[in-house]
């Protein structure tokens, strides 16, 4: 039984600041060009990390920016979940190798293996934590490096990832703010739409499995398109309806940004106004587990987002998975985020508040 609401009341993110346009793609002498990937997808450009930055790092820099705005030290969090499928590795988990660099030593921490739809899976497993009384601060992260697993010999998928990473926070919330309720679906029947077949127990790396490009991402994409656009439409209505409320009430819809048209066709399909609707994988293209921490980031940093405001999130991926929750935000604008790669001063003053000797890379 639920005895008390949850809900976001931070927010942080980390873009790496390697921008990779269309056009270089293009240069790097992939057969593609930027009209069939804008037109096809309304990607224009992503971010791919240099200098060895790992994705424990995008998340630390996420999640210290989450922390930093609403006054939390990392010694304040009861447990830590990292969504991704690009973990510096498999095992430790990458939660682990966060909650040791940001000093939160002794706190919980595990990774969520569910692609796409790994952040909305993550605030559910928080917000349950939290509801029951068995946690009260919460860190969720999306992160991901897809540029570690994208095949740059197959133009289907290379064109469409980016690499990213944003962080939730979440603790009990007055009514009638905070989750009002999720939704959570798998099919693993159709698990080799998307996936990667190499690395995992099925497939150890060996000569042969390299050879033959296992390693990396493998997409039957016009199927997930169509899976896509119905299934984020459904989600999104039962929500609506469970709810009692209509589209008209949305403030915001963050659909998972995954391409263009299948945006524009899910909020075709349930009636939304463009203004309603939160877009940014024409800058990021799909981040996977990410892109809707930093969509929602990027609209409450843009004054699209106010307290009591109905927010509705929906996503899909590999799996095949789905998931959405609906929300009362819960919280006044948020102080503003800082960018730690631009802002020296903000990191150096933030991160010198933090214990010695949690910015390792021992592993
Ligand atoms: N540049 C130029 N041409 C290309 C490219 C490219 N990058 N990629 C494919 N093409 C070609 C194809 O070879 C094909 O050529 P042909 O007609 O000569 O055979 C033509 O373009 C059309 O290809 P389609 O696959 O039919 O293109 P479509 O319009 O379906 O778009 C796309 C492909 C963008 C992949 C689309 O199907 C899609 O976005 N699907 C959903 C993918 C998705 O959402 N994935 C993420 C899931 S979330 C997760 O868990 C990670």
């Amino acid at each position: 039984m639920q005895t008390r609401r949850s809900g976001i009341v931070s927010v942080g993110r980390f873009l790496p600041p390697n921008v990779v346009t269309n056009f270089d793609l293009e240069e790097m002498g992939i057969d593609t060009s930027d009209d069939w990937i804008r037109t096809r997808t309304g990607i224009h450009e992503r971010r791919i990390v240099t200098n060895g930055l790992r994705q424990s790092d995008l998340s630390l820099h996420a999640s210290r920016e989450a922390l930093m705005r609403v006054g939390w030290s990392p010694d304040d969090l009861d447990l830590i979940i990292v969504a991704t499928v690009t973990p510096d590795h498999i095992f430790p988990a990458s939660a682990n190798t966060l909650a040791a660099k940001l000093g939160a030593v002794g706190v919980g921490s595990f990774d969520l293996v569910n692609a796409c739809s790994g952040f909305i899976y993550g605030i559910f497993q928080a917000s349950a934590a939290i509801e029951s009384g068995r946690a009260n601060r919460v860190l969720v992260v999306g992160s991901e490096i897809m540029s570690s697993i994208l095949d740059w010999e197959d133009r289907a998928t290379c064109v469409l990832f980016g690499d990213g990473a944003a962080a939730v926070c979440l603790e009990a919330v007055e009514e009638p703010y905070g989750f009002r309720d999720f939704i959570l679906g798998s099919d693993g029947r159709y698990g080799d739409l998307l996936y990667m077949p190499g690395g995992g127990s099925a497939m150890p790396a060996s000569n042969d499995s390299i050879d033959r490009r296992q390693h990396f991402i493998k997409m039957n994409g016009g199927e997930v398109f169509k899976f896509a656009v119905k299934k984020m439409k459904e989600v999104s209505e039962e929500l609506l309806e469970r709810a009692g409320i209509t589209p008209e009430d949305i403030g915001v819809f963050i659909p998972h940004q995954a391409n263009i048209r299948i945006i524009d066709a899910c909020t075709k399909r349930l009636g939304l106004k463009k203004h309603q609707v939160v877009t940014n994988i024409h800058k990021y293209g799909n981040t996977t587990s990410a892109t809707i921490p930093t969509a929602i980031y990027e609209a409450e940093a843009e004054g699209r987002i106010n307290k009591g405001d109905w927010i509705l999130l929906v996503t899909f991926g590999a799996g095949l998975t789905w998931g959405g929750t609906l929300m009362q935000w819960a919280v006044d604008k948020l102080p503003s985020g800082t960018s730690f790669m631009s802002d020296d001063a903000a990191y150096d003053s933030y991160s010198s508040s933090l214990r010695p000797g949690q910015d390792f890379n021992r592993l």
